[in-house]
């Protein structure tokens, strides 16, 4: 509620509205303040869609281009960031050009006049550049590839590529339009809308996500690739692309991503209904990891060395409700997506037959000795050095484990479909959480969360409980070196 005195200052305000007035506004913040990414996201608007329409020449690495962003100013604003490395050529606000300049990653644009609070704009920026040799926060993000590049990274693509507000508390709708010589493939998210080639030199692909995309979650994956178009038993668009250099890797892949369809039936058993519109998966030699770009993950072919690993695909697709979806509302809260991604590869190793989420838990718990450094990472705020260390995927499948143990099998999964459900498109933090599996349990489980989040050591009593019976040493579930695997390979991550 409003105080007294904040009344009468807006009384004032529109008493002494006037034209002159309104030319005062202030600068939005260079970030929205996250925990470990001060600079990312920005202040004063929303973005509501991008439009982005480039070229890109696989031969030179030089993209051009222009992006259309659909905003909305949520103050009075003499100024404002766009997240942005590359070099501009102009910017337009609302058609009219306005002032610009980029520094350590913030494109300042400063429209002609002040633009007033609740009020839709159209941002217009040009540019042309190579993105491979940009650096954010001392990490590369733009992989450039022997035959095309990968617009593909966490938790920083966008910046290389198109200016936004990139966090995930700000969700757009997208466009990618982008052109390549003809006999290249250009992949990106959601439904492929048009592919046209505009000249001898150009072919014209244009890609559109109709659901709330957090920009981190917008990839483009260009270079050689046999492109599948199909439609999942359930009517939606499946595209799924296999790089030309997959090698001996080739088969198993395709062996476990063409699969994606059944993998999202049963995980929409657990989590509910899938919450976007199109399916599919790309699979590239030159990745190193996996990331779930929303409607499509990308996967390494090294997933791939020792057969087919539908766990990983299990894993990817499970951030469509765990992190694509429902996105972390700072990033500190990142086991939110790997706790419950691990957790999905428990119950894919259950239905594959090759051990329980109980017992995977539990031979993951035993299997790393008190004094191993592994236990010293704090799941619920990692640090950013490490945010994808092996404690996020692996403690945070324990803890939804031994929360299972504590509120039963029916109470834990209302809890993990009603939190899709309540936070669909959004963003959540683990307060939230726990607040959600209080209410649905009944039960008091700060202590619980205490000790598996946010407390060093490894916790004196196990996944499953203290009764004999239940932390009982369990042989090593058929699923586990996989999952193990798995869990390396992304906490490789990104460089
Ligand atoms: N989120 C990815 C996954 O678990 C893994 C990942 C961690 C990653 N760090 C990354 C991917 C950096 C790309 C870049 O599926
Ligand atoms: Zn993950």
């Amino acid at each position: 509620m409003k105080s007294p005195a904040l009344i009468a200052a807006g009384l004032a305000a529109v008493l002494f509205a006037s034209p002159a007035a309104a030319a005062t506004g202030s600068p939005g913040a260079p970030g929205v303040g996250d925990s470990y990414y001060p600079l990312d996201g920005n202040g004063g608007y929303d973005a509501t869609h991008y439009d982005i329409r480039l070229n890109y020449d696989p031969a030179t690495d030089h993209l051009s281009g222009t992006t259309t962003i659909l905003a909305r100013t949520t103050q009075d604003l003499s100024e404002f960031n766009l997240d942005f490395l590359l070099k501009v050529s102009s910017v337009r606000v609302d058609n009219v050009a306005a002032d610009f300049h980029t520094a350590g990653g913030e494109l300042t644009v400063t429209p002609k006049a002040v633009l007033p609070k609740d009020r839709d704009l159209t941002i217009v920026v040009r540019y042309d550049d190579t993105p491979e040799p940009y650096r954010l926060y001392g990490y590369a993000g733009w992989q450039k590839t022997p035959t095309g590049a990968l617009g593909v990274n966490e938790p920083q693509i966008a910046p290389w590529w198109y200016p936004s507000n990139d966090h995930p508390r700000d969700k757009a709708t997208f466009d990618v339009s982008i052109a390549v010589p003809p006999g290249v493939e250009a992949l990106s998210n959601g439904v492929l809308v048009n592919k046209q080639q505009t000249s001898p030199r150009w072919v014209r692909w244009n890609w559109r996500s109709t659901r709330p995309q957090a920009p981190y979650l917008t990839f483009l994956a260009i270079g050689q690739y046999d492109v599948r178009q199909g439609t999942a038993p359930d009517g939606q668009t499946l595209i799924t692309a296999y790089g030309d250099d997959l090698g001996d890797n080739g088969p198993a892949a395709r062996a476990s991503v063409e699969r994606t369809p059944e993998v999202l039936d049963v995980l929409s058993r657990y989590f509910g209904p899938y919450p976007f519109e199109a399916q599919g998966g790309v699979v590239d030699s030159s990745l190193g990891f996996a990331l779930e770009n929303q409607t499509r993950p990308v996967y390494d072919g090294a997933f791939f060395r020792a057969g087919t690993n539908t766990s990983v695909v299990a894993h990817e697709n499970a951030h469509q409700w765990f992190g694509d979806s429902v996105s972390v509302d700072d990033w500190k809260e990142i086991w939110l997506n790997e706790g419950f991604a691990t957790y999905a590869e428990y119950l894919w190793s259950d239905y594959q037959g090759e051990g329980t989420p109980a017992e995977v838990a539990q031979f993951t718990y035993d299997n790393i000795p008190a004094d191993d450094p592994f236990w010293q990472v704090l799941p619920g705020d990692p640090g950013e050095q490490n945010q994808f260390a092996d404690a996020v995927y692996d403690r945070g499948g324990m803890t939804l484990q031994a929360l299972r143990t504590a509120v039963g099998d029916d109470a834990f999964f209302r809890i993990v479909k009603q939190w899709p459900q309540d936070k669909q498109y959004g963003t959540g933090t683990t307060t939230e959480f726990v607040a959600l599996a209080e209410k649905v349990s009944g039960k008091q489980l700060d202590d619980l969360f205490t000790t598996w989040l946010y407390t060093p050591g490894k916790p004196a009593v196990g996944p499953n409980g203290q009764s004999a019976a239940a932390a009982a040493a369990t042989a090593k579930p058929g699923s586990y070196d996989q999952i193990q695997q798995n869990h390396q390979l992304l906490a490789a991550g990104r460089k």
